[in-house]
């Protein structure tokens, strides 16, 4: 499976970060149930971003769950050295790997690595990072999602970088169609229809869907926002 099998049209990509891990498994589920099935996972080091977040025990956890509704972990290495984190997340069930361009010398050797391991692969950028280079380390390294970051990467709860939205349609531009282009970082219900305007496929939502009082009825509003 690649993330061409995965991908729906625009898909809404609840982020488990901003999930509540006091009942996790049952938020899991109440998404799921409206129909989400990309989650995105993100793996925070404390080095390459400030805080420490979730990492492979929490997948080998959520992984049986979620693949067995059909469903994706997509884990954004917010990490130094990546690399070293790939075959532990590939053990634990994760599907996907997006790593960062600012975070490796050799995104292809990097991307390389993470095929043999069974995954699939994306490349993210930060907001200060140029949509250019970003677009020739995705190419060379035959990523299947580009990520451009539309918050400083690290912690759920920002505000979406209004400058983020002509780097997505300069992105969405450059790249070749079979390459989908992710945001993440303040997509919410009042701008999601303009992410997806400007060309995003896959838009990640953590507040804005497990923040709501009702997760479900928060991710079917934001979906319907990008149908
Ligand atoms: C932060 C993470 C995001 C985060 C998004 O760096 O990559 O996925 O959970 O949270 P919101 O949607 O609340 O900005």
């Amino acid at each position: 499976m690649s993330w061409k099998d995965w991908v729906r049209g625009a898909e809404i990509e609840p982020s488990i970060y901003a999930a509540d891990f006091a009942r996790l498994g049952d938020q899991l589920t109440t998404v799921m149930d409206a129909g989400a099935r990309i989650f995105q996972f993100d793996i925070g080091d404390g080095h390459f971003v400030e805080p420490v977040t979730i990492g492979p025990i929490v997948i080998q956890s959520i992984a049986g769950p979620v693949h067995g509704r059909g469903g994706v972990l997509d884990c954004h290495l917010m990490v130094s050295n990546p690399e070293r984190h790939i075959p532990q997340v590939a053990r634990a069930g994760g599907d996907s790997v997006t790593f960062h361009v600012e975070a490796t010398s050799d995104p292809a050797r990097t991307a390389e690595l993470a095929r043999e391991h069974g995954l699939e692969v994306g490349l993210a950028f930060k907001p200060e990072t140029e949509v250019e280079a970003a677009v020739e380390a995705a190419l060379a390294a035959g990523v299947g999602v580009v990520l451009c970051m539309s918050i400083e990467p690290g912690y759920s709860g920002q505000e979406f970088l209004p400058e983020s939205y002509e780097r997505i349609g300069r992105l969405r531009e450059l790249l070749p169609e079979d390459v989908f282009v992710q945001v993440d970082g303040g997509v919410k219900l009042e701008n999601a229809a303009r992410v997806r305007g400007a060309g995003a496929e896959l838009l990640v939502a953590g507040s804005a869907v497990f923040g709501a009082g009702d997760a479900a009825a928060a991710y079917a509003e934001l979906q319907r926002a990008v149908s």
